[in-house]
């Protein structure tokens, strides 16, 4: 039989079922899908902890139908409000010259693996950024390599327990176990950002609902991740509140506005509001004043993390943009601009999920079958796995 797995995506707006198969030379078949929007989560954590339970319940449900199967194992993508990266050079020493094994790569990245001030953390992640032998050649497969001394630089990606804890009794309580923590921005990353253009430095950023995640990728790794509290519900709000309209009119206004576009005075975005049989008209160019202001906030809190993340940015490393905001008109053309990078909207090519809103569970479910392989498959494969990407 080939090997299936299911997993979940939670953002703020909506959890994502997707239970797939692996292809037979590769990729994957999505056999059930399924979306519900919630109430989310904030800084205070769920807003609705009832609600979240019959959410997560009813998708694993409606995706199981769908796929005409069972499953108890879940993987669960986190997301990035409770993803932590940490970057670490391990060393080890063996006297003389030996070859490198795949029980040395191992115990290189166990010995990287103290995080005291991390207490909250579990490793979900351990991705080579490159090796080191003898101290001088730089390598990103060690293996069978002579050498006395052995040292890489780690990205460690955690997820938060307390958010494992959490989805997991509510899990549990529905008759599911966890399978594994899946990062989303890693999964996202490793999925959609082709890996020539990850070797060279790559960002993702993705705008949600109530947050941004901004994350730099090397290779197979993370160099660093922040989430920041600021999203697409923001410019509903705004303009709920400033059109002095009510949220779906703001939704449907944010969605029909196309940022950057020229609109004079006279210009009106018109709307057939549920339920009414009279049109309104809204002023375009408040429309587009409000949403620009919020825009504009995103970008500079995109600009200063990357100005303080440590990493090496010149501008020829681009930005992958993704998350439902990522879906407005002309906001890709606006960022390149103002963050003075390209910029390249990822855009799911499944059929039935074309839309930035769904890469982060696309990515989760696609890496959640590669650990599958990688399970049955000796460590000295999976190692030889990872540098052939
Ligand atoms: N075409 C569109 N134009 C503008 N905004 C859109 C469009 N489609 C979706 N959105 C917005 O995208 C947001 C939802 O994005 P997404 O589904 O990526 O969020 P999430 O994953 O649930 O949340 P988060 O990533 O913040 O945890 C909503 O605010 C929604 O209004
Ligand atoms: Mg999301």
């Amino acid at each position: 039989m080939r090997q299936t797995a299911a997993a979940i995506d939670i953002g703020t707006s909506k959890v994502v079922c997707m239970i797939a198969e692996k292809g037979v030379y590769d990729g994957f078949n999505l056999l059930g899908i399924s979306v519900n929007e919630y109430a989310g989560y904030d800084r205070s954590g769920w807003l609705e902890p009832r609600e979240l339970k019959y959410t997560i319940s009813s998708v694993l449900r409606e995706a199981e139908k769908q796929a005409g199967r069972r499953l108890r194992r879940v993987h669960v993508g986190v997301p990035g409000d409770f993803t932590e990266v940490i970057l670490k050079k391990a060393s080890l020493s063996f006297g003389k010259a030996r070859r490198i094994t795949q029980d040395d790569v191992e115990l290189l990245f166990k010995r990287g693996e103290n995080f005291s001030a991390m207490r909250d953390y579990s490793v979900a992640h351990r991705c080579p950024i490159h090796f080191l032998v003898n101290g001088e050649r730089k390598t990103m497969d060690p293996l069978n390599m002579m050498a006395s001394e052995l040292s890489a630089m780690v990205s460690y990606v955690l997820v938060n327990k307390g958010f494992m804890r959490s989805v997991g009794a509510l899990m549990e309580s529905e008759g599911y176990v966890i399978d594994s923590a899946v990062a989303s921005p890693l999964a996202q990353a490793l999925a959609f950002i082709p890996a020539e253009m990850r070797d060279r430095t790559s960002i993702l950023v993705d705008i949600g609902n109530r947050s941004t995640s901004i994350s730099v990728l090397k290779g197979d790794g993370m160099l660093y991740h922040n989430s920041v509290r600021i999203g697409g519900l923001h410019i509903t709000r705004d303009l709920a509140m400033l059109m002095h309209v009510d949220d779906e009119i703001a939704e449907q206004l944010k969605r029909r506005a196309v940022y950057g576009l020229s609109v004079s005075r006279d210009d009106v975005y018109e709307l057939l509001p549920k339920g009414s049989s009279r049109i309104q008209s809204f002023s375009a160019m408040k429309v587009q004043e409000i949403i620009n202001a919020r825009v504009d906030e995103i970008c500079d809190i995109i600009k200063k993390e990357l100005e303080q993340s440590g990493c090496i940015l010149p501008e020829y490393v681009e930005i992958w943009l993704t998350g439902g905001t990522s879906g407005m008109r002309g906001i890709r053309e606006f960022m390149q601009k103002r963050l003075n990078r390209g910029v390249s909207l990822i855009q799911p090519k499944s059929t039935r999920l074309n839309k930035p809103e769904y890469s982060s569970a696309l990515g989760v479910i696609d890496l959640a079958l590669d650990n599958i392989t990688q399970e049955e498959v000796p460590l000295l494969e999976q190692i030889k796995q990872i540098f052939k990407k």
